[in-house]
Parts: C-alpha cells; sequence; structure tokens
C-alpha cells in the first residue's frame, strides 16, 4: 500500500503520520494569553530538536474553526510556556485539557491541575508534573495558514526529586520513575514506557575486531 500526500487530505494525512509515528511524546503546555489568563493543553507534534541551544519543537495545527490554536497565539505574543511532561497519573487529566474550550478558559484548572510559579518565565509549571520544562520562543515557523512550529529554547528544567538519581555532584534522570506516557495512533490512543529494553552503541572499533566477522 503506498500513500501519496501529495493527492491526500490534511486529515488523511494526520491518519498516516499519528499513525506511524508512535509513540510520541506529550508537551503539556502551559501558556499566558497577553491578558494574563493561563491556557493548558497538550501536543504531541512535540520533539527535542538541539542541545546547543537546547531546542524543543511544537506543532500546532490549525484550528477546526480556521485560526491558530490558543497555545499558539499566546506563545506568539508573549513568547513564554512552560513544557510538562505526562505522567500516567496525569492522562485524564490531561485528556480533559484538549477539550474546544474557548479562549481565555483555564483547562489546567478545568482538569483539576495545580500550578506551581516559575522561575524564569511567566506561565507557572504544573505542579504534579514530573519533569517541566521553562522555555521561551526562539523561532517560529509558520508552515501554512493557522500553524506554527514553535522552536522553544529550554531555559530551565524542574525534574521531581524522586525521579533524580545519584549525587549531587552527578544528578541524572531516573527515567523509568517518570511513568511517562505517550500519544499512540487514532485520537484516543496512549502507551506506557513501562516496556524496555536496552542495546549498546555499535563502534567501529569493536566492529572490526569481531571473530567471524
Ligand atoms: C494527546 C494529545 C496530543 C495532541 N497533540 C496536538 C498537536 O501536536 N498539535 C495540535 O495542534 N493539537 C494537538 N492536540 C489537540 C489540542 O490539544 C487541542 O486542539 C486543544 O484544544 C488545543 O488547545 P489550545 O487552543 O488551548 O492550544 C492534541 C491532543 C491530545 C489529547
Amino acid at each position: 500500500m503506498r500513500f501519496d500526500f501529495e493527492g491526500m487530505s490534511p486529515v488523511a494525512r494526520f491518519e498516516v503520520l499519528t499513525g506511524a509515528v508512535v509513540p510520541r511524546p506529550i508537551a503539556l503546555v502551559t501558556s499566558l494569553d497577553a491578558a494574563g489568563r493561563l491556557n493548558a493543553a497538550p501536543y504531541s507534534f512535540f520533539a527535542p530538536l538541539a542541545i546547543d541551544p537546547p531546542l524543543l519543537a511544537i506543532g500546532v495545527l490549525p484550528h477546526p474553526e480556521g485560526r491558530l490554536k490558543d497555545t499558539g497565539l499566546n506563545v506568539l505574543a508573549t513568547g513564554e510556556l512552560v513544557v510538562n511532561m505526562v505522567a500516567g497519573r496525569l492522562a485524564e487529566a490531561m485528556n480533559l485539557t484538549c477539550i474546544d474550550a474557548p479562549p481565555g478558559v483555564d483547562e489546567a484548572a478545568l482538569a483539576g491541575l495545580a500550578v506551581s510559579p516559575s522561575e524564569r518565565v511567566a506561565p507557572p509549571r504544573l505542579a504534579d508534573s514530573p519533569v517541566a520544562f521553562e522555555c521561551r520562543l526562539h523561532q517560529a515557523i509558520e508552515p501554512g495558514p493557522d500553524q506554527a512550529i514553535l522552536l522553544v529554547r529550554v531555559l530551565l528544567v524542574h525534574v521531581a526529586d524522586a525521579c533524580v538519581i545519584g549525587g549531587a555532584d552527578s544528578p541524572a534522570i531516573d527515567t523509568p520513575a517518570l511513568d511517562l506516557i505517550g500519544s499512540m495512533h487514532g485520537a484516543r490512543w496512549y502507551a506506557r514506557t513501562s516496556d524496555l529494553f536496552a542495546l549498546d552503541r555499535p563502534t567501529w572499533a569493536e566492529w572490526i575486531r569481531k571473530p567471524g566477522r
């Protein structure tokens, strides 16, 4: 089966992309509008893209009403946001924040998500999120009408103490302890990150010494 994207509708392309690129991490983004009202919404067109500068990318698709979604509007207006990662215990609340509420509705409050003040940016972070990235807009790309690809620079990261291992000299994230979930196919399937396996990265020097190669 071939899917020729040139002749397909955006909705059909969405089904293929989200059906095949899985699992996708979920950025539960908190932002403020120009009047200072809090907004929260999940985004799984989301990835870390660079470390120097440290950049995350978020894809804001068009709102069905034919406008930019509130997260896009807010980040373009204020330049600030927090990317909160989603643990399994937050799944239902996260899902509630995607509700198509009108601009100005605080979806964090609606979903019963408590907030804590951020240090470097004005939008608060979600208190129960195991990881929260305080970010500033680095560059916005407009791939088409009513859309935005937000490249955002990470300024500061909060990680729950219970999810940090190692001493004060060499702290590291205990990733399994984060219990993050990912977005899967369709609009309602999710994955846990508990089914893990490990592979060592190959090096050429070891490869050429392998007997029987
Ligand atoms: C798990 C999940 C992931 C989502 N990912 C995206 C995404 O990457 N881009 C997007 O435009 N909408 C995405 N949505 C839909 C938005 O969250 C939804 O349109 C929301 O109402 C936008 O809120 P806002 O207008 O307050 O930004 C996602 C929804 C869910 C539940």
